[in-house]
């Protein structure tokens, strides 16, 4: 099991019924609409990994393609229900499928942030790699790490209307026991009806640059077919990096990557 997996299922377990109010909407762009343009011409399997209430899954479904989904949170993938696509519960450091299944792999919404070491990394990196064809493509994205003060003090991140409520949610950050890691803690406070209901999640993560990721990915033998900003819609101080790697054939020579 990848170290901290068990805390954060604990935590989208607890926020499942709530996270498409939650992370659902704070994803300020159309990563969905992205992921699917990528994968226009694929024809063949497409695997989310940590695909939760199936947020991006459900596009890529709906547009006719075979994807299916993994995730630990047995209550993300209850959230999910009712879909028309297959999603297993699995950790993704340990993909149950055989060699070569899959023709593209998706690692979205900075999933690769909850690999807190290299060596993690690598492992998640390796699988993606083991259960792509030769060709396969992986598609991942990553928040881009900004210096935010890690001095413990809450800060408030919304207030929302949901069907059960207003909910509030304060962040803080601390330092992480690991090398660049760090300890998010997220209180909650939903005030509906029956009563108020307060919780804290907390989690470990590991911000890796996009120069870190890209080398870890070449490392482990993909290619850099196109990087891109904010989903393809750049600001001025873009929040994600996103990829399409391609795994490396025997004869693959590495192409110049493109910036969108
Ligand atoms: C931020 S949510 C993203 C869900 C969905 N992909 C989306 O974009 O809305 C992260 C998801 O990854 C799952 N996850 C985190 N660590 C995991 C692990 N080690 N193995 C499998 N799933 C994991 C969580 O349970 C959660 O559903």
């Amino acid at each position: 099991m990848m170290p901290g997996a068990a805390e954060v299922e604990a935590n989208y377990d607890r926020l499942a019924p709530l996270y498409e109010a939650d992370m659902g909407q704070s994803m300020a762009f159309d990563d969905a609409g992205w992921y699917l343009a990528q994968l226009q011409d694929v024809s063949g399997r497409v695997l989310e990994l940590g695909c939760g209430s199936g947020r991006i899954t459900r596009r890529l479904a709906a547009a006719g393609l075979g994807v299916m989904g993994i995730d630990r949170s047995a209550g993300m993938l209850a959230a999910s229900a009712p879909r028309t696509w297959p999603a297993l519960r699995a950790d993704i450091a340990a993909l149950p499928f055989v060699n070569g299944s899959f023709d593209a792999v998706l690692l979205p919404y900075s999933l690769a942030t909850y690999c807190l070491d290299e060596e993690t990394l690598a492992r998640v990196l390796g699988k993606c790699r083991r259960v792509l064809r030769p060709g396969g493509r992986l598609l991942a994205d990553l928040f881009v790490p900004r210096p935010l003060p890690l001095d413990g003090q809450w800060r408030l991140d919304y207030e929302r209307q949901t069907a059960g409520g207003t909910l509030t949610r304060w962040k803080r950050l601390l330092p992480g026991d690991l090398p660049a890691s760090r300890r998010i803690e997220r209180r909650y406070r939903l005030a509906g009806n029956p009563g108020v209901h307060e919780w804290t999640s907390r989690e470990s993560i590991r911000p890796w640059t996009a120069r870190e990721f890209e080398e870890a990915c070449v490392e482990l033998g993909f290619i850099i077919a196109l990087r891109a900003a904010d989903f393809g819609r750049p600001g001025q101080d873009p929040c994600f990096r996103s990829w399409v790697f391609r795994r490396e054939t025997k004869r693959s020579r590495a192409p110049e990557a493109t910036r969108t």
